[in-house]
């Protein structure tokens, strides 16, 4: 909570104490009004608190009401509506005095530390839109929970071991060469694995074939390590440099084969803490809970084999051990729902003490409103799309400032095409499907990048005309012009929003706001001259003009999209 909606709402449990009404302690009582004739800010405390103290909640609104305009008068004067709705219309010179104290990071009561797993994409696939959610949500969230205050860990849990290398080492044998592989790694990497993976399905012999490759690759075979390690590295490249496109960084690359010399042990636990128990040669959890009763947790094969489930349940037990996290975050589409359930309720009974969440979020589809293909039917791959937004961006770059230099236009372009193909994800509730709309995501009016961008490459260019005046920005008038008020009150609100987005994990909050906060500084600008204004005004206004646009800034940098000077 703010310290400003702490200072509203312990005023308001004072009045509450007095009158013998129980409440929540470090409560937020307070909520924006939606509509602003009724006031700026709103409670509905009288009408819960009054209903559970049996006292009628318009007789007890109008008591607060008293009390509030005789106390506190001086942050506002508030008003009774409805069944005992209190509004509460902020004073001019409060506003002000709370805002020239507003700190950009929120005050933190309790730091935690989380880990957060995403992106995770697979060696020896590319990254394909499944991933670019996980990887560009992950990434907000962890930079949001950063600037708040808390210790954030990020871990790259990419699948490097499984049972695909059985396959894709007969490939490489069979069809591929080293001087192949280097030209293009992950293509040629998909082409072996395909390549092998038909054989197989034709012949049982190269089934047979992959099946043995896999075992001495799991029995520590020189050789075929070393293979799984070539293909390994040279994914990761391939990983890295997207990441570098998109400016994403992990704290921590632990693959799943990191956990291989662990799982034996860890389903040994489980079991000796009664936790797992064998089933017809399996090992598996079974769960009490309703939702799973039928649907145990398989963690060893009849085999001997481990499987996803393992490694994660291995994973976690180490990250509690080594980062002592208050959560843990898992960034993955929805369709690992089922696995997150199982995997959470087998960690609770082994009473971890650590919080568990999975960030689902749903598909992002084409125009067909089916999941996004190449016009050839497959999945699209990051890098290609990447390079699209590039192109298309540079397009309009080229026809809206064609007199700018070819690198300006080139360093514009990127900027403009990654922020926009990042924007139109984050902008979305995560649970959600959409539709991927090139126009749509590259306009300048809408909810867009580029529309915020451009607001705020207009925030500078205010600032840099007041330096070549040697205007300056001073101290704020205590009686504002209406659209002032409305920014000012629209800014006091940056603490709650990013508080929002961590309490859901839901970076769309975020989004919404910066759009609201660049479409109201539009039209304050318009009403509201700032260079033409007299001096101590247009003191008053180029301070508001630096808030704004430095609330842009952190605002683009939280989603993880770069901000321009000019475009
Ligand atoms: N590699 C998996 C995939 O591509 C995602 C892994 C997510 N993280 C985890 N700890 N299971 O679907």
């Amino acid at each position: 909570m703010s310290l400003f909606l702490e200072k509203l709402s312990s005023g308001l449990q004072e009045i509450l104490r007095a009158n013998d009404i129980a409440s929540p302690e470090n409560f937020n009582f307070w909520q924006p009004c939606a509509d602003a004739r009724f006031g700026d800010y709103q409670t509905n405390a009288a009408m819960t608190l009054g209903k559970q103290a049996g006292k009628n909640p318009r007789e007890l609104a109008t008591q607060i009401a008293e009390a509030w305009n005789a106390r506190h008068e001086k942050m506002g004067q508030v008003s009774v509506a409805g069944g005992g709705f209190i509004n509460l219309r902020l004073k001019d010179d409060f506003i002000v005095q709370v805002f020239q104290t507003y700190s950009l990071v929120p005050h933190l009561k309790n730091k935690q530390t989380f880990v957060i797993d995403f992106s995770a994409p697979n060696v020896a696939k590319a990254m394909h839109v499944g991933h670019i959610r996980s990887t560009i949500l992950g990434d907000c969230l962890a930079r949001v929970m950063r600037f708040l205050g808390h210790q954030v860990i990020t871990d790259n849990h990419i699948g490097d071991w499984g049972t695909q290398f059985g396959k894709l080492i007969v490939g490489f044998r069979k069809y591929g060469s080293s001087e192949k592989l280097e030209q293009n790694p992950i293509a040629e990497m998909e082409r072996l694995y395909k390549l092998a993976h038909e054989a197989s399905q034709k012949d049982e012999k190269v089934l047979e074939e992959a099946r043995f490759e896999l075992k001495k690759l799991q029995e520590g075979d020189q050789e075929n390590l070393a293979l799984w390690e070539k293909f390994r590295a040279l994914s990761q490249a391939a990983f890295d440099r997207i990441y570098e496109r998109l400016d994403v960084r992990f704290d921590h690359v632990l693959g799943e084969s990191f956990y291989n010399p662990q799982l034996k042990s860890v389903v040994e636990d489980l079991v000796a803490r009664g936790v797992a128990q064998e089933s017809e040669g399996a090992i598996c959890v079974f769960f009490d809970e309703s939702t799973l009763k039928d649907k145990p947790f398989l963690i060893q094969k009849s085999d001997g084999a481990a499987l996803y489930a393992t490694t994660d349940i291995a994973t976690l037990f180490y990250r509690v051990k080594e980062f002592h996290p208050d959560a843990v975050w898992y960034v993955t589409d929805s369709r690992q729902t089922l696995h997150f359930q199982q995997l959470f309720a087998t960690v609770r009974r082994c009473k971890m003490g650590v919080g568990l969440v999975h960030v689902t979020f749903g598909t992002i589809l084409g125009a067909d409103k089916k999941p996004l293909k190449t016009r050839e039917g497959d999945p699209v791959k990051l890098e290609a799309l990447l390079d699209e937004a590039m192109a298309r961006a540079l397009a309009i770059v080229k026809e809206r400032r064609p007199d700018l230099s070819e690198e300006e236009q080139q360093t514009i372009a990127e900027v403009l095409g990654i922020g926009s193909v990042k924007y139109a994800d984050l902008v979305q509730n995560r649970h959600l499907d959409y539709v991927f709309d090139w126009k749509k995501l590259l306009a300048f009016d809408g909810n867009t990048a580029p529309y915020l961008l451009n607001a705020y490459v207009r925030t500078r260019s205010i600032i840099r005309k007041a330096n070549e005046m040697g205007a300056q920005k001073g101290s704020l008038q205590n009686d504002l012009h209406p659209k002032e008020r409305e920014l000012i009150l629209l800014l006091l609100q940056w603490h709650s929003v990013l508080e929002e987005v961590a309490l859901e994990q839901r970076p769309h909050h975020l989004c919404f706001y910066l759009y609201r906060l660049a479409g109201l500084f539009h039209s304050f600008f318009e009403e509201c001259p700032v260079l033409k204004a007299e001096p101590a005004i247009r003191a008053h206004r180029l301070a508001l003009c630096h808030r704004v646009a430095e609330m842009l800034k952190h605002g683009c940098e939280l989603l993880g999209i770069r901000t321009l000077e000019r475009m």
